[in-house]
């Protein structure tokens, strides 16, 4: 090797580590690039090797040069460790106080959450505690034990899915009661949400929707009391000039039964789409409990009277806030239920 040789090897050595010491971001990368150039068995003392290979009188100024190299990458080496140490190590090691803050995105309520719960705290006003059962239950419960006999016509009224032989997702509240009134002797006052399942789906059906469930069984319960009772929650739920009338129906666990009918919510019952005409609207089913209930539970039917309602809370619902498609409810879309209050 010449002289000339030499200093261009010192010169090429010397981009490349002050290259690579710039790219270098960690304290291990930096280490990395000293040994490789700076370190024992590194590219500069290789290079003093070399020098041996040079012509006697060339030599100092090769060392020379070597020497000044080795200090200037040595330097510029301290200074990007420097940097290194002080850089921070991951974004949670600093907070840049002038950034405006991070919005944590808040849900809202669901609608017929919010409803259900409206429903039972009037009646909890009145006197009612909440209760709830299972959404998977025994055919004895979600029929049998309210009267619904095997094979009878009217357990067509409701049709489900079976979950296995004996069990099926519940097709009302109505259980609860059963339930209930097996468990506490008299008197109960009980207002029952949750979910429930059928065979149905258009526009105002979903195979899952939710009812709130209403069981009253005390001393001197009259047909009275029920409809005073509907009448209250009506006026408290849509208005104080909400008009309810009852219509004879049919429920197994019920004698006699009726459907309420509120005044239409559109036209005030003057008739119109919404009602068909008839200025009424269909919102529950309700009657006095069928004393057979009270012989599956071991309750006296001379001593004890009561009845019971089932409400439709996704009608419910779709009546005070004039809502034409029940899926909505379940389509999972939260800029939907932000219209409605929380
Ligand atoms: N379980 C009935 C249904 O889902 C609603 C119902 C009607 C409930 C009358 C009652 C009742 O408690 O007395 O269609």
């Amino acid at each position: 090797m010449n002289l000339k040789e030499f200093l261009d090897k010192i010169n090429g050595i010397k981009d490349a580590a002050f290259s690579e010491i710039k790219a270098s971001k960690d304290k291990e990368t930096l280490e990395g690039v000293r040994v490789k150039y700076l370190g024992s068995k590194g590219l500069l003392s290789e290079l003093s090797k070399a020098m041996l290979t040079l012509e006697r009188q060339d030599r100092p100024e090769a060392g020379k040069t070597l020497n000044q190299t080795k200090e200037e990458i040595t330097l510029e080496h301290k200074r990007a460790h420097q940097e290194v140490l002080k850089a921070p190590v991951s974004e949670s090691d600093y907070i840049d106080v002038t950034l405006p803050g991070r919005r944590v995105p808040l849900g809202h309520r669901h609608l017929i959450t919010r409803t259900s719960q409206e429903i039972c705290h009037i009646f909890e006003k009145m006197g009612l505690t909440i209760t709830e059962g299972p959404e998977v239950e025994t055919d004895y419960y979600n029929f049998e034990a309210l009267n619904f006999p095997q094979d009878h016509p009217s357990r067509d009224m409701q049709q489900t899915l079976f979950v296995g032989k004996e069990l099926l997702l519940r097709t009302h509240t109505s259980c609860v009661q059963i339930r209930t009134m097996e468990k506490t002797p008299p008197p109960v006052w009980i207002v029952v949400p949750g979910k429930t399942y059928r065979r149905d789906d258009d526009l105002t059906h979903s195979p899952m929707f939710n009812q709130v469930e209403g069981l009253v069984v005390d001393k001197g319960i009259t047909m009275a009391d029920l409809k005073g009772m509907l009448a209250e929650f009506a006026r408290q739920f849509f208005s104080q000039d909400t008009k309810i009338r009852l219509r004879p129906s049919f429920f197994p666990f019920t004698e006699p039964s009726a459907e309420v009918d509120i005044a239409c919510v559109n036209c005030g019952g003057k008739g119109c789409r919404i009602c068909k005409g008839s200025g009424w609207l269909e919102v529950l089913g309700c009657g006095m409990v069928n004393p057979a209930l009270y012989k599956n539970v071991g309750y006296d039917p001379k001593t004890v009277t009561g009845f019971a309602f089932g409400i439709g809370v996704d009608r419910m619902a779709m009546l005070k806030y004039h809502l034409d498609n029940i899926s909505r409810f379940y389509a999972g879309d939260v800029r939907y239920m932000r219209q409605f209050p929380s």
